[in-house]
């Protein structure tokens, strides 16, 4: 299967919330987890990377993509796709054309996003982007970076939107510092409770779709 972490706009939570993903699911799941850092910065590459000085075993192998045309022969992603392996894609805060035949045969696309004005707008352009590609994929939004004590003026519209192109998880992903120190290696106590609910929710969902449990 393929599960991407995408959307328009930068600094969402997209790396953050894939690592968190895979940290998550690795603990588990028996299924192999192979990572693709598809966003030139190569953030979760770097990360990981970074982590080997660590003395903990790695949970997965994240491999970069640097091609312009990365699934030309098609059949590579198609066989991701057809995997039991669970194939995890982080992508940059860009719209691109070499992203769109992933766009398309995701088996789901996560899409964090925030209540911002510029945040709402982008997710909307992606998700009207996803439209026009015809993208199987289903698109599942999570709120990223949410502010317990924040009133946001325009979220109920922004969720009414929303819930026409896709699933919005109940359970926000809230700020938490924690977050920010996330390694590939492993959650804390902190980490996982702080993404637990949002998901469960997410894994209950996929495991419907499918038919699997993941
Ligand atoms: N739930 C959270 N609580 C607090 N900080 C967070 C949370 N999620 C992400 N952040 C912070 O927000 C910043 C952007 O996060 P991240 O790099 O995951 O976003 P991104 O969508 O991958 O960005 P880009 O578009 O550049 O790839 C980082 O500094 C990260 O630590
Ligand atoms: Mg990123």
């Amino acid at each position: 299967m393929i599960i991407t972490f995408a959307t328009q706009k930068g600094g969402t939570g997209k790396t953050t919330l894939a690592i968190a993903f895979a940290n998550y699911i690795s603990a588990i799941s028996d299924r192999k987890i192979n990572v693709f850092d598809f966003d030139y910065q190569k953030s979760f590459y770097h990360k990981w990377k970074e982590d080997e000085v660590l003395d903990v075993p790695k949970l997965y192998d994240v491999e970069c993509i640097d091609e312009e045309q990365p699934f030309a022969d098609f059949e590579t992603l198609i066989n991701l796709k057809d995997s039991n392996e669970i194939n995890l894609f982080d992508l940059a805060g860009t719209l691109d054309a070499k992203y769109s035949d992933l766009l398309i045969y995701s088996d789901f696309i996560v899409i964090p996003f925030e209540y911002s004005d510029v945040s709402a707008k982008s997710t909307l352009v992606f998700v009207n982007m996803l439209g026009l590609l015809e993208s199987e994929a289903e698109r599942i939004f999570i709120r990223s970076k949410y502010d317990k004590g924040y009133k946001y003026l325009n979220q109920e519209g922004m969720d009414a939107e929303i819930t026409k192109y896709g699933i919005l998880l109940k359970s926000p992903v809230f700020k938490r510092n924690c977050l920010q120190t996330i390694d590939t290696r492993k959650l804390t106590y902190e980490q996982k409770y702080a993404v637990k609910k949002s998901f469960g929710e997410l894994i209950e969902h996929i495991n419907e779709t499918l038919e699997i449990t993941i």
